[in-house]
């Protein structure tokens, strides 16, 4: 049976656990309406139609963990976006717990990597709903088992680093650290300590990234995020700020 952490039941936070669903993300909004909805994680065995970044599929085979967390109204909506970093710590925190020797870094802006290959990522998707309220569904795909073969990119999965675990304990240890990380974001001072701790956890400064946005390419070096979140990319001493793009770390585009 899958069942959240201690703390995350004491801090009010429920669960759905199901066996197929087109997408937990959407379900998770959907549930927004209904009373008591806030805090609402929504787990999978499946996706028949799992939703990545940029309009992708996320393939949803049985074996990994497909979860969403629903909030309602968390925090003003120009600050939403910043709940994919909460996001992003809580789960390079799950995978450096569980699999404390790989090399496990965020990479802009909420991929988690080991070893350059994408073993879990984010999706943040909102809507407003009655009473001016806004729902967010943060959605999270983690490869326990498998890892999809990605046309443009390498992908790795806890098995694949030698690591034995379930989506069971991913949840457990996901629901501890996202409790943990959304008091942090709460208590304030901005977005000061979210950042702080998503720094501590990316890539290195100075890794050579490529940025590719509709009108090309730009390639230069991380700097870090701003404190809106936004990518800062060093192209040869002149700061860039990043607002949205598919980032890849050089040498690990496998595709055209
Ligand atoms: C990405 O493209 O990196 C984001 C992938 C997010 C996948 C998760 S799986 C659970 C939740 N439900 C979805 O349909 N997508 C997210």
């Amino acid at each position: 049976m899958m069942r959240l952490s201690d703390a995350a039941g004491a801090a009010g936070f429920s669960l759905v656990s199901l066996e197929s669903v087109d997408s937990t993300n959407r379900l998770a909004l959907d549930l927004a309406e209904q009373a008591g909805a806030n805090r609402t994680w929504v787990v999978s065995e499946v996706q028949r139609s799992g939703r990545g970044r940029h309009g992708r599929e996320w393939v949803s085979p049985a074996g990994n963990l497909y979860a969403s967390l629903l909030l309602v109204s968390p925090c003003p909506v120009e600050d939403s976006p910043k709940l994919g970093f909460v996001a992003g710590v809580a789960l390079a925190e799950v995978v450096r717990r569980l699999a404390p020797l790989a090399d496990t870094h965020l990479k802009w802006p909420n991929d988690v990597l080991v070893g350059g290959a994408k073993l879990a990522g984010i999706l943040l998707e909102g809507r407003m709903i009655s009473g001016n309220r806004q729902a967010v569904a943060i959605g999270m795909g983690v490869n326990i088992l498998t890892a999809p073969a990605l046309p443009d990119r390498k992908a790795a999965s806890f098995l694949d680093l030698g690591i034995s675990t379930d989506r069971r304990e991913v949840l457990r240890v996901l629901s501890d650290r996202m409790a943990t990380q959304l008091t942090a974001f709460a208590a304030g001072q901005g977005f000061f300590r979210i950042r702080d701790a998503w720094s501590r956890l990316s890539l290195p400064p100075g890794t050579p990234l490529t940025v590719r946005l509709p009108r090309g390419d730009l390639s230069g070096r991380c700097a870090g995020i701003d404190e809106r979140g936004r990518l800062l990319l060093d192209m040869d001493g002149t700061l860039r700020e990043v607002e949205a793009g598919d980032v890849f770390l050089d040498g690990s585009r496998t595709g055209p």
